[in-house]
């Protein structure tokens, strides 16, 4: 290939990239926001500086992380709804992948520097012994099944299906809220409490006749916007 011929293929890439990221701010500044607590997570452990217990501060910050961002790809379809913010779910996959990401770090950091990759104790000292890990588990298992079945090829396969599997958010997200609420001492219960307060809004948000209401008032407001979902291709990233 001549040189002058890579110049402007490689000009032509690069503004086709710059264009991706005109169009597509939203999706990124949101995926980056995402992952900004990873980056910084990442320089403290670089530097040493995750305070006295770093294995408690990464096992917090990425099941924080996890539970927040998995939220937010929740928040999505009732953002739609209520504001006709259709951008919205042109993020919700890439937050569900994060959220997964942070979840598998979480345990990772579990497995690996709490417990140094001893199954046997593990098992014995907390799998067993605190029902809190199982609930963490089954939601672990279940964003585990989201992230492999969110690409365009399962979306197609599974058809109506799919839309049914992926409602199992839900369900992660009220298993994890039980394993928030379950581990946390008496003094700690308000955080994982409001999480399942906003899971009980966002839930509401989606029974038929609340939505049709909140659409309706919008209208009534003067959003012209509609609350149509996008074509699945854009949704899909
Ligand atoms: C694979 C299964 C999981 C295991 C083994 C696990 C393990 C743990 C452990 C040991 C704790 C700390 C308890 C303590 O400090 O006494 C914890 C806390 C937590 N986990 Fe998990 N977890 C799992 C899955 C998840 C998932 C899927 C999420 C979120 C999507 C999550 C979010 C949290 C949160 C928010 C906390 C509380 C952090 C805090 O107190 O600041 N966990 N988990």
């Amino acid at each position: 290939m001549s040189s002058q011929f890579r110049t402007a293929e490689d000009t032509r890439k690069r503004g086709s990239a710059l264009q991706a990221v005109r169009t597509q701010w939203f999706w990124w500044a949101v995926t980056l926001g995402a992952l900004a607590p990873l980056a910084w997570l990442v320089w403290r452990f670089w530097q040493g500086s995750l305070g006295v217990d770093p294995v408690n501060t990464i096992n917090n910050e990425t099941g924080r992380a996890a539970l927040i961002v998995l939220f937010l790809s929740l928040a999505c379809t009732p953002l739609n709804t209520i504001f006709g913010l259709r951008r919205a779910l042109t993020v919700r996959k890439s937050l569900g992948l994060i959220a997964f990401l942070y979840a598998t770090l979480h345990l990772a950091n579990f497995i690996g520097l709490d417990y140094g990759f001893d199954f046997d104790f593990l098992l014995h000292d907390a799998v067993f012994e605190m029902p809190y890990i199982l609930a963490g588990i089954v939601a672990l298992l279940i964003l585990s099944v989201l992230a492999l079945t969110s690409t365009r090829g399962w979306m197609k396969r599974l058809g109506r299906g799919w839309k049914r599997l992926h409602r199992l958010a839900y369900a992660a997200g009220g298993l994890v809220v039980l394993h928030f609420l379950w581990q946390a001492k008496a003094a700690e219960r308000a955080e994982p409490l409001i999480y399942a307060g906003v899971l009980g809004l966002l839930l509401l948000v989606r029974v038929p006749p609340v939505r049709r209401w909140l659409v309706a008032q919008r209208t009534r407001l003067g959003g012209a916007k509609t609350a149509r979902p996008l074509p699945s291709a854009k949704l899909v990233k």
